[in-house]
């Protein structure tokens, strides 16, 4: 199924990521859309927070891939940096995405290919000169978010 959601303000992406995440489970796949600064790292903090991860959120755009302990594993992942689908899987990447985790991908645009039909996109659209996000969700396997 597909949603969408209209966020004011980075509290309530977070909030909105916070519903996601205590729907998701193990092995689910997102793949976050949208450009710098609009908000992907921002929702990954809601969902970390309902899986129960107490440890600061962090942009992975310098490590690539940060793991985080909850009550399911997080893999956290920035694909900024990668030329395209090839360096994606030599960095090792399907243990952890065909893993039991949940995954969630930024600028996934690159990498789509490599990644399984199951995937859910998450896109966040700027409105711009404002602090509103249009939030969609696509191939969202657990039913309505309220
Ligand atoms: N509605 C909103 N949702 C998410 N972030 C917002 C919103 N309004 C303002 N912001 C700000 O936009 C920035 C988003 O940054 P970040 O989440 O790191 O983006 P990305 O990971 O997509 O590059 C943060 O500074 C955040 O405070
Ligand atoms: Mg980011």
């Amino acid at each position: 199924m597909s949603l969408t959601f209209h966020t004011n303000s980075a509290e309530e992406t977070i909030k909105l990521g916070e519903k996601i995440g205590s729907m998701l489970t193990k092995g689910d796949i997102i793949a976050m859309q949208g450009t710098l600064a609009a908000g992907k790292t921002t929702i990954t903090k809601g969902i970390a927070r309902a899986l129960g991860i107490k440890e600061e959120i962090t942009s992975p755009t310098f490590c690539l891939i940060s793991e985080y302990e909850g009550k399911l594993p997080l893999y956290h992942m920035d694909v900024y940096r990668l030329e395209g689908g090839d360096d994606f899987i030599n960095l090792g990447v399907e243990d952890l995405i065909y893993g039991n985790g949940v995954s969630l991908i930024e600028w996934s645009e690159k990498v789509m290919d490599e990644l399984p039909k199951k995937t859910i996109i998450l896109k966040i659209e700027p409105i711009e000169g404002t602090n509103e996000r249009n939030i969609s969700l696509e191939n969202w396997p657990h039913g309505e978010i309220k």
